[in-house]
């Protein structure tokens, strides 16, 4: 009786929500600022959105098409045929060949990516956050969170700026916690309809521990794995994870602490700590590990590496090789930055194929990072097809899920005290109270809004050559998702076969992402 009534409830308040909470489809508001393509332009009333994702029948398809031309996830729909369309491509489905499950997708909630949001009106910030993690948005579930000042923040902190401090009894968290990220980490919560998976990272830590007394340039911790020092910023991460859950954030994950290698580089400009694969491996199985076994947070994965991914394999086989610190690791966190420096299938792959039972994560991108095509670029095609490159390569080499940098920036891919100005696929206009949602946003969600937690990725072979990029799933509920990227000038028609159910005729437009979904049963 409870039951139904709350249900009542639920359906009036639905029925009498504003316009903006429907689950109808919205269009893009365009605005070409003559960067290849467009962003969509949203305001506290109104925002372009595809609603809930609905599956037609046994027999139909849809698709979700996003172009250079100005499509965004554009939803078609189609009958699956009985036969070819004779077309030369063929991709086939091939469902017993499994390889590895989908955790998620998400964002980074920086101190900058808080500040953005919250310039933004009451209502702009709902409908920013609801464009992420509401289930009309596109399905974000991972939200890496920065423990302490990073580069976006707006000052160099750490939650214990007390010299020698080594009982951590000065422990706080910061304003940026307490009155931005943690409110907006709430909000995001309430909406999502599945628990978040938060992952903290570390980029430095105290100066007082650090054999160079800053935050910043080149520097480790003092001492050796085991040590005073090692075993105090163990402790800072336990630390850290109960003062969240206080707010009842509790997290998935926590890396061994972000670009270790950043901390080898003499006057690195921003916030590092130094970490050799070696120190990873001991300070792991001497600190960190038995640290949080014996906390209250025994079950948080950690994550190690958290840093470009053409240091794999060697990191990896570093730290795995040791018993006494993989027992304590889940998975290896990659970043993706100068990914075209090693093929995927030396780094990911032989990881992989080495260790099985550990996943690959790919915790952080951003576009404009390279000093040869910095900053914001609104309406840049070429960087969302740089965002589904990578994603799909990824996926291709068994990473189990995939983390945007900064949730939201300003026009100038700031807030950042270096001055080390990024994209991001939400770009904020204060002055105007709007935000606009870049190319790079609908890369990101033709995979997070399809492929849910628990869809396990599936074979797919091409009948010839091709320069489409591609990868396919099964869903919990049995359903496929099939992803296409088309960068290529080849002009090509296509089939796609599940023996399943049989064929969809399709087309990859000039530069375009495409989602096909389809129910087998
Ligand atoms: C929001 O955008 C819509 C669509 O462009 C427009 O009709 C509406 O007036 C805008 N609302 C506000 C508050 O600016
Ligand atoms: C499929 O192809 C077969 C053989 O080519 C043909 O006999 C049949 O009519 C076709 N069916 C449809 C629905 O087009
Ligand atoms: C550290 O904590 C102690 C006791 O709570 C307090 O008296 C002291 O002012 C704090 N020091 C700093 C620098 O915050
Ligand atoms: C945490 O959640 C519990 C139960 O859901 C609730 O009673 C409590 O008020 C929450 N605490 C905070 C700090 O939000
Ligand atoms: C590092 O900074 C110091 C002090 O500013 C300077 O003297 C030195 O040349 C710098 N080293 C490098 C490698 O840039
Ligand atoms: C891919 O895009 C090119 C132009 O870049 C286009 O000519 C071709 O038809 C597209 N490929 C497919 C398979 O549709």
């Amino acid at each position: 009786m409870a039951l139904s009534l709350s249900a009542v409830s639920l359906a009036l308040f639905i029925l009498t929500a504003p316009v903006s909470l429907s689950t109808g489809s919205n269009k893009c508001v365009a605005r070409n600022f003559g960067h290849g393509s467009v962003v969509c332009e949203c305001n506290s009333t109104y925002c372009d959105s595809i609603g809930k994702e609905a599956l037609p029948p046994l027999g139909q398809y849809s698709s979700y098409l996003s172009s250079m031309a100005g499509s965004r996830l554009e939803p078609g729909q189609g009958p699956v045929q009985v036969n070819s369309s004779g077309a030369g491509l063929r991709l086939t489905i091939v469902p017993y060949q499994k390889y590895q499950k989908i955790r998620g997708f998400g964002g980074a909630m920086t101190d900058a990516a808080a500040m953005n949001i919250l310039s933004l009106s009451p209502g702009t910030q709902d409908q920013l956050l609801r464009q992420y993690f509401s289930s009309e948005g596109i399905g974000y579930s991972v939200v890496r969170v920065p423990m302490a000042s990073c580069d976006f923040s707006t000052r160099l902190y750490t939650y214990d700026d007390t010299a020698a401090d080594y009982a951590l009894d000065n422990f706080t968290l910061a304003p940026e916690d307490i009155n931005m990220k943690i409110p907006l980490l709430q909000r995001a919560q309430a909406m999502s309809p599945q628990p978040l998976s938060l992952l903290a990272s570390a980029w430095s830590a105290p100066a007082w521990m650090k054999t160079n007394g800053a935050l910043i340039g080149k520097g480790s911790l003092k001492g050796q794995p085991g040590g005073k020092e090692h075993k105090t910023w163990a402790q800072y991460y336990i630390r850290f994870l109960e003062e969240y859950a206080k707010y009842n954030l509790t997290f998935w994950a926590v890396t061994t602490g972000n670009e270790p290698s950043a901390g080898h580089i003499t006057n690195y400009s921003f916030q590092a700590l130094g970490f050799t694969p070696e120190e990873q491996r001991d300070w792991v199985a001497l600190d960190l590990g038995p640290a949080l076994q014996a906390s209250s947070f025994p079950h948080t994965h950690i994550l190690l590496l958290d840093d470009n991914r053409l240091l794999l394999p060697h990191w990896a086989k570093v730290v795995l090789s040791d018993v006494h610190a993989g027992r304590y690791i889940h998975g290896v966190a990659v970043h993706w930055y100068m990914d075209s420096f090693v093929p995927a299938e030396i780094s990911l792959g032989t990881t992989h194929h080495i260790y099985p039972e550990y996943y690959l994560f790919g915790a952080e991108a951003c576009a404009g990072w390279s000093p040869i095509d910095r900053g914001v670029k609104l309406g840049s095609w070429d960087r969302a097809e740089q965002y589904a490159h990578d994603i799909i390569e990824d996926l291709n080499h068994y990473v189990v899920g995939w983390t945007d940098w900064n949730l939201a920036l300003d026009q100038t891919g700031g807030p950042n005290w270096v001055k080390n100005f990024v994209d991001s696929p939400v770009i904020v206009d204060t002055k105007h109270d709007i935000f606009y949602k870049q190319p790079t946003f609908y890369s990101m969600a033709h995979f997070s809004k399809f492929l849910w937690e628990g869809s396990q990725r599936v074979g797919v072979s091409a009948s010839q050559k091709t320069d489409l990029e591609f990868s396919a799933f099964v869903r919990p509920d049995g359903s496929v998702v099939l992803i296409i990227l088309n960068r290529s000038s080849s002009v090509i028609q296509f089939d796609v076969w599940d023996p399943m159910v049989g064929y969809i005729p399709s087309t990859a437009p000039p530069h375009s992402l495409l989602t096909l979904a389809w129910n087998t049963h």
